[in-house]
């Protein structure tokens, strides 16, 4: 038997960082870019992982404790009580670029759970998926919020809060965005663990920034599920001047976004954990290939239109 999964990229809209404090975030699906993972019959008694992308092919039993594919086949396994004499040929691939704010950890822990809940015939439902994925991000990212996880498992727009159910959110009217990658890696524990250490030193100040944060997000929401397209893109330029301030902006970034701005983006903002990674622009349909083609003079290494509703 071959079973495929995939999972979707993700971008955050609104509200990355605050909701490591316990605010709502906006996140929603990228589905132009995807992780999936086959798994095969094997005839041999060895389970065998094959990351071709990156030229990595090894068995189970031999990869170290911290390998990220074998930490959530292993979970997976356990959670589904399959006994470790079931073996099989994982492969996984993905076309989400690494560490860009895009989810891609996220989605490929993501597709595998889900092949391998087909694989051995028992489904699983998003929130538990999202939850095993949830353990392996732990691991790699320290204190995750845990919006990553759920908007990938659960592949639709979601409002997201630390602790509380996970809320979906619908979208009047259909918003484009341009994704823009600055080219530069930003590990995102190391950009939450920095903002951690400053809110340590100031946390009345801080605290006041993820507040506004929270706000901005309520607004977002509402203006989205009611079709104001420009309350949402004055919101995005807000959370990404928060954004700034906080420190986890950048100046590649920040250039991004006033270039989508003159070349005609109603709004923009850094997405994801900051320092390099990605931003998004807002734009009308007629202005998106303008906007696109600015972001590229700009400097971004890689450009991605996605529609949401
Ligand atoms: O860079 P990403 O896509 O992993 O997003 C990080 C979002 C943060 O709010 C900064 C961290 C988190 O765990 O929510």
């Amino acid at each position: 038997m071959t079973v495929i999964a995939s999972a979707p990229g993700k971008i955050i809209l609104f509200g990355e960082h605050a909701v490591v404090y316990g605010h709502s975030a906006l996140a929603v699906p990228v589905t132009q870019v995807q992780a999936t993972c086959r798994i095969e019959d094997v005839a041999t008694p060895t389970t065998v992982i094959h990351a071709p992308d990156i030229d990595r092919h090894y068995a189970l039993q031999h990869a170290p404790p911290d390998d990220p594919l074998a930490t959530i086949i292993r979970h997976t396994l356990d959670a589904l009580q399959i006994p470790a004499k079931r073996c099989f040929t994982l492969t996984v691939t993905s076309t989400i670029p690494i560490a860009c704010g895009l989810g891609s950890g996220a989605a490929i822990s993501t597709a595998v759970v889900r092949a391998l809940a087909a694989y051995f015939q028992q489904p699983l439902a998003d929130q538990a998926v999202s939850d095993l994925v949830f353990e392996v991000e732990k691991i790699y990212h320290g204190t995750p919020s845990g919006i990553d996880n759920t908007v990938i498992a659960f592949a639709q727009p979601v409002s997201f809060a630390r602790g509380k159910q996970v809320s979906r959110f619908t979208v009047k009217t259909p918003l484009t965005f341009v994704i823009a990658d600055t080219g530069i890696k930003s590990p995102t524990h190391k950009v939450v663990g920095d903002l951690r250490h400053r809110r340590d030193g100031d946390r009345k100040r801080y605290d006041g920034y993820f507040e506004s944060i929270g706000e901005l997000v309520r607004l977002a929401r509402s203006a989205i599920e009611g079709g104001n397209v420009d309350v949402v893109a004055q919101c995005m330029l807000e959370n990404h001047a928060i954004l700034d301030e906080i420190g986890v902006s950048s100046p590649e970034l920040n250039a991004l976004v006033a270039a989508a701005m003159a070349a005609g983006a109603t709004g923009a903002k850094l997405s994801g954990a900051g320092w390099g990674g990605n931003m998004i622009a807002l734009a009308a349909p007629n202005r998106v290939d303008a906007v696109a083609t600015a972001l590229k003079k700009a400097g971004a290494v890689k450009v991605i239109v996605t529609t949401v509703g």
